[in-house]
C-alpha cells in the first residue's frame, strides 16, 4: 500500500518574533557603527528622507526602530522647541547607544523607549512616522505598515527609508544567497528576500518614492492627505 509521506513541518518564520529581532540587535548593537558603513548607504538618501518627512517645530515625530539614534538628533532639532521625539526599538543595546548619542548632542526632546511598535498605545497620535532601515527588519511588514498608518494624524506624514539588494545582480546574488542571507542577518540589514518597496505598494498606500544606487535604496513618502 502506498504509504504518503509525512506533511513537512513548516519552517516557523523567526522574524516575526519579537524576542528573535531584540536578541539579534542586541548581538549587533556593539558592531552596528562598524558593520553599517560596509553597506555604503549614500548619504544623501538620509538627508531625502529627514527632508521629506517635513518636520515642523511642535511636531510628534515617531521614530520607528530608532537603533542607534542616528537622526534622532536632527529629528529633535527641527521640532525643537515645543516638538517631542519618541524613539522606539526592541533593543536595549541599540537603545544605550542612542541614549549617548543623545547625552553627547545634549537633546532634552527625544523619548526612547524599548517598546515593540504593536505595542504603542493605539490612542496616541503622531504628525510624524518614520522608519529608518527599520521596515525591512519586520517579521510582518504589512501589519506594521498598517499600525503606523493608525497611528498617523490625518494631516500626518510618513516616510519610509531602507534598502533591498540590487534586482540588477540577481544573478550573480543568486548563488551566493546563503551566505548573502547569514550575513545580513547577522550583522544590520533586514531579511534578504525582503522588498520593502513592493511591500509597501502592496498596502496600498499611496507614496512617492525615490531610489537611490540604482534600485537598492529608496525614501517612500505618504502621499496622502
Ligand atoms: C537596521 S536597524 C536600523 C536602526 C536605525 N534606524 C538606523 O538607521 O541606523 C533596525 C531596528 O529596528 C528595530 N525593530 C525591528 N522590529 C521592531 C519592532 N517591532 N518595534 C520596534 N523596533 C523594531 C530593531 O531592533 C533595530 O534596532
Amino acid at each position: 500500500m502506498h504509504q504518503s509521506m509525512p506533511a513537512a513541518k513548516p519552517r516557523a518564520n523567526l522574524r516575526k518574533d519579537p524576542r528573535w529581532v531584540e536578541a539579534r540587535f542586541d548581538r549587533i548593537a556593539p558592531w552596528y557603527s562598524v558593520v553599517e558603513p560596509l553597506f555604503f548607504v549614500p548619504s544623501i538618501t538620509r538627508r531625502e528622507a529627514l527632508r521629506s518627512l517635513h518636520c515642523a517645530s511642535g511636531d510628534r515625530v515617531l521614530s520607528v526602530g530608532c537603533g542607534s539614534g542616528r537622526s534622532l538628533v536632527q529629528l529633535a532639532g527641527a521640532v525643537a522647541p515645543e516638538g517631542i521625539v519618541h524613539g522606539i526599538d526592541l533593543s536595549k543595546r541599540m537603545l544605550q547607544r542612542a541614549h549617548a548619542r543623545l547625552k553627547r548632542n545634549h537633546i532634552a526632546n527625544v523619548k526612547l523607549e524599548h517598546l515593540n511598535l504593536f505595542d504603542v498605545d493605539p490612542e496616541t497620535r503622531y504628525d510624524r512616522i518614520y522608519f529608518e532601515f527599520s521596515l525591512s527588519s519586520f517579521g510582518d511588514p504589512q501589519a506594521a505598515i498598517q499600525k503606523a498608518r493608525e497611528l498617523l494624524e490625518p494631516e500626518g506624514v510618513l516616510v519610509v527609508l531602507d534598502g533591498r539588494l540590487p534586482p540588477r545582480f540577481r544573478w550573480l546574488t543568486k548563488p551566493a544567497m546563503p551566505a548573502i542571507r547569514w550575513l545580513l542577518e547577522n550583522t544590520v540589514l533586514g531579511d534578504p528576500d525582503m522588498d520593502a518597496a513592493w511591500e509597501l505598494e502592496r498596502s496600498g498606500m499611496p507614496c512617492r518614492v525615490k531610489w537611490f544606487r540604482g534600485k537598492t535604496y529608496f525614501v517612500a513618502c505618504s502621499t496622502e492627505p
